[in-house]
């Protein structure tokens, strides 16, 4: 496991960490975005999803859960938002394990996940400062953390 903290100013910044995590984005990551309510995990996850996908106004999963989305480099990219999830036992039907298997996720709310812990994963904790940016830390696991200082 290894580690590195950054600050975003603003969404600007946002866009361009995201850009540099889709540019290392492969089939079977997870990405698990956490922080409280505002605290900008959906403009990352958009800001991956523009990138990959040039969809620029991606909506953001609130009650459907999960969105599907295909990469222009042809793997899928799952985007979920877990907040409304009622209990684990509809996380199956979720299909993040068969997402992995072809594809890459983005997870909000990753607490709703119980011990569902994939190997190699991104974890992205997102706090809002006094001066209204983010305070981010990254925290690489397994395959990631070859790919952490690319994110620097
Ligand atoms: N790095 C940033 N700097 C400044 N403002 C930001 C940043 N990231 C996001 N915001 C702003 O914070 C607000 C909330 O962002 P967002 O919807 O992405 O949060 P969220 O974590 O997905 O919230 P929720 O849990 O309610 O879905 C938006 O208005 C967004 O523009
Ligand atoms: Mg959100």
């Amino acid at each position: 496991m290894r580690e590195h903290r950054l600050h975003l100013a603003s969404p600007d910044d946002a866009a361009s960490l995201g850009a540099r995590i889709a540019a290392q984005l492969e089939a079977g990551d997870a990405v698990l975005l956490e922080g409280d309510l505002g605290a900008g995990k959906t403009t990352l996850a958009r800001a991956v999803i523009a990138a990959l996908t040039g969809e620029t106004d991606a909506p953001s999963p609130t009650y459907t859960l999960v969105q599907s989305y295909e990469t222009d480099t042809g793997f899928g990219l799952l985007h979920a938002d877990l907040y409304r999830l009622e209990d684990t036992g509809e996380l199956g039907e979720l299909g993040l394990d068969e997402a992995l298997d072809h594809g890459a996720a983005l997870i909000e709310w990753p607490d709703r996940l119980g011990a569902w812990r994939p190997a190699d994963r991104l974890d992205i904790h997102l706090e809002e400062t006094r001066d209204g940016g983010r305070d981010v830390r990254l925290t690489a696991h397994g395959s990631w953390e070859t790919r952490l200082d690319a994110l620097a």
